[in-house]
């Protein structure tokens, strides 16, 4: 029995060697030392041996088990250590790769410009309305004051689509329009961002396509000094709380009277530079009392209410916010003047 026990010692402990994973170390264990395994069954004749082989031989048994066990042991080590190894050489990940960038996208800086006229406007008690660019020739000219044979019709070379309808020339047919839905209701309040087309050449500050914000507000007792109030409190907001503004008397049809709107410059904060001509202001929109006849047309009565009105070019406000000196950069798309928009 112990030649036995000594032959499977060796036949255990070589085939131990050859262990290379850790599933062959469980299937080995088996084997030898499980239940019904090789060692189990030589200890089962234990039973019949004398009184004093019975603890010399036990003493080999245990001598015999403790081997294996050890072997084992050592070889379930080196095969678990070896698979995680080939596992993290497997799976490793290359640190040092660049990333792959995630292109987000960013606003388009004039309609950033419009968002931040919106807000302003809405924080003075204003609602937002949007219009046709596709208009007829009665809102875009006739309702605003403009008959068939005016001469101020020459202002804005239009782009015709019929006799009758165009693509609008600025955004003032919404003043008519809203206050036609308003069917003599006040106050009105509105302001209407949208695009204008008008037949001109493109260059560094003319576009044949630009934007405007229109605004309207009619009420009774509506005044010239509500209006300068208002457009004081825009160009604050817009450009800096020390703006100032001024009104200069100007014409146009849908208007009486008529005012251009000066912005002190930004740049020399009213000294005098290149970009404000030396003069210290910059203009930044056309402005009126709205003619009586524009009332009238619209359904209002003049003798009853009164209102203001005005309209600014996006692009124009833009370019001075943000100090861009090409009217076109708006509508190229190059990415790397976009690109600089996306953290303002
Ligand atoms: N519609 C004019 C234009 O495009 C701008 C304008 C001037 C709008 C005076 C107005 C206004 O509402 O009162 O040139």
């Amino acid at each position: 029995m112990r030649e036995r026990l000594e032959s499977l010692k060796q036949e255990a402990l070589n085939e131990l060697e050859q262990i290379e994973s850790s599933g062959q170390v469980q299937e080995l264990r088996v084997k030898y030392l499980g239940k019904k395994g090789l060692l189990t069954e030589i200890l089962r004749g234990m039973g019949k041996l004398s009184a004093e082989e019975r603890p010399i031989v036990g003493q080999v048994a245990n001598e015999v088990r403790e081997a294996i066990e050890s072997k084992l042991e050592e070889k379930g080590q080196a095969a678990e250590r070896a698979e995680v190894e080939a596992k993290l050489a497997k799976e490793s990940i290359d640190v040092t790769l660049p990333g792959r960038t995630v292109h987000a996208g960013n606003r388009h800086p004039l309609n950033l410009v419009i968002e931040q006229i919106e807000d302003i406007f809405l924080g003075m008690g204003f609602n937002i309305a949007e219009g046709p660019e596709v208009e007829t020739d009665y809102y875009n000219f006739e309702t605003l004051n403009l008959p068939k044979d005016h001469p101020a019709r020459d202002m804005q070379d239009s782009f015709y689509i019929t006799e009758d309808i165009l693509l609008r020339t600025h955004t003032s047919p919404m003043q008519v329009r809203t206050m036609e839905k308003m069917q003599g209701q006040v106050p009105v309040k509105i302001i209407c961002p949208g695009r204008v087309y008008r037949r001109d050449d493109d260059d560094a500050t003319h576009s044949h396509v630009f934007t405007q914000v229109e605004g309207l507000m009619v009420g009774e007792n509506v005044r010239m000094s509500d209006l300068k109030g208002i457009l004081l409190s825009f160009a604050r907001q817009m450009f800096s709380e020390d703006a100032k503004i001024r009104l200069r008397p100007s014409f146009f049809p849908f208007t009486e009277p008529s005012a251009e709107v000066d912005v002190s410059c930004m740049f020399c904060g009213g000294n005098g530079c290149r970009i404000c001509k030396h003069t210290g202001w910059i203009e930044i929109l056309g402005s009126g009392m709205v003619h009586p006849r524009v009332l009238e047309m619209a359904g209002y009565d003049p003798q009853k209410h009164t209102g203001f009105a005005f309209g600014m070019g996006v692009e124009r406000i833009a370019m001075l916010k943000y100090g861009v000196d090409d009217v076109r950069h708006f509508y190229t798309n190059d990415l790397r003047f976009l690109k600089q928009f996306n953290r303002v």
